[in-house]
């Protein structure tokens, strides 16, 4: 953990009457200036410290902007996911910045957030609208011993860890929509895009992003997207802490993701399927080529979602575009 964001840690669990410089300074192995200079450093940066001659350093607000070493603070020392974490203020897409740490040879588990994107991209070719400050726009790097067909997998375990971050932040109850989108209604707050490096059957790496529109009001959508988008902050009439929330993803992913390597993607395929709100309704499928329709029944081992057609044949569906049929 680099200084500051153990200054952060300290500070978070001092008691009311705060830290002193000197504690502080021996927990870290500097000196009291050095201590100073991080302090003012985190200031600048937007952190409300207060000092008091007497009592020592208290932390009275965090600015409403990613830090890399306030997550990493508050994330704990962690091995997997979340283990190195960078923060830009601007990208094309995070998705490239973890696509070039791949190919960089850089193992698993560091994360990539933008507070805006240029370029941000979902599926199918869409646009994914990133503005700055208002959602957590981030890509894990993951190196799955999976074969490729089970690519799918990572889609829902990562579905069922964000609708549980999302519950434990905000208690509210989004729903998923095959195969990844995070729904309230019909109306989508957060989408997942899984890019792979597989060579043969075998995946090198996968690039995990995460997009979620977090406080956002409905006048800063897009006109066209009104019907089918909506925030954290609207569906709960206030604004959220995004580093809180952003913490609360890493921790979920982690536990899913760990759970996966252990041979438990059933259980977490039951639970997807518990929050799923296309299984048991009739669908149809758009895909590059062709349009499925019928009953969506279940959720296969692999992560494909399995659709009875009007002809009563059965269908292995691993992707494509939803629509739910009235
Ligand atoms: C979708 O639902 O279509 C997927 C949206 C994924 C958006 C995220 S934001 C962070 C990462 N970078 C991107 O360019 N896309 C993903």
């Amino acid at each position: 953990m680099t200084s500051d964001a153990r200054i952060l840690t300290a500070l978070r669990s001092a008691p009311e009457s705060g830290v002193s410089g000197a504690t502080l300074a021996s927990q870290l192995g500097v000196s009291r200036a050095a201590v100073w200079n991080h302090i003012e450093e985190l200031r600048r940066l937007g952190y409300d410290i207060e000092a008091s001659p007497h009592q020592g350093y208290r932390l009275r607000g965090v600015p409403d902007c990613l830090h890399a070493d306030d997550l990493m603070s508050r994330l704990g020392s962690v091995k997997g996911i979340g283990r190195d974490i960078r923060v830009f203020n601007e990208t094309t897409s995070t998705n490239d910045v973890v696509e070039k740490l791949a190919r960089d040879n850089v193992s698993e588990g560091i994360v990539v957030f933008a507070e805006s994107q240029t370029r941000g991209r979902g599926r199918l070719g869409r646009q994914w609208v990133s503005p700055a400050g208002k959602g957590l726009w981030f890509s894990v790097l993951l190196r799955p011993k999976l074969h490729v067909s089970a690519a799918t997998q990572l889609t829902v375990i990562t579905a069922v860890a964000v609708v549980r971050a999302i519950e434990r932040e905000t208690g509210l109850h989004p729903e998923i929509k095959w195969p990844n989108d995070i729904v309230f209604g019909a109306q989508k707050c957060a989408g997942i895009l899984l890019e792979l490096g597989a060579e043969l059957d075998h995946i090198r790496h996968v690039v995990l992003g995460i997009g979620v529109d977090v406080n956002l009001t409905a006048a800063e959508f897009p006109e066209d997207l009104l019907p089918v988008a909506t925030s954290l902050r609207e569906q709960l009439g206030r604004p959220l802490d995004r580093a809180s929330l952003a913490v609360a993803l890493l921790r979920e992913l982690e536990a899913a993701y760990t759970r996966l390597r252990a041979g438990d993607f059933l259980e977490i395929g039951d639970e997807w399927m518990r929050r799923c709100s296309t299984l048991g309704k009739r669908v149809s499928i758009r895909m590059a080529d062709r349009v499925v329709r019928g009953f969506a029944e279940a959720l296969d081992e692999e992560g494909a979602l399995r659709v009875r057609t009007e002809h009563g044949r059965l269908e292995r569906i691993i992707g494509g575009d939803v629509t739910l049929e009235k």
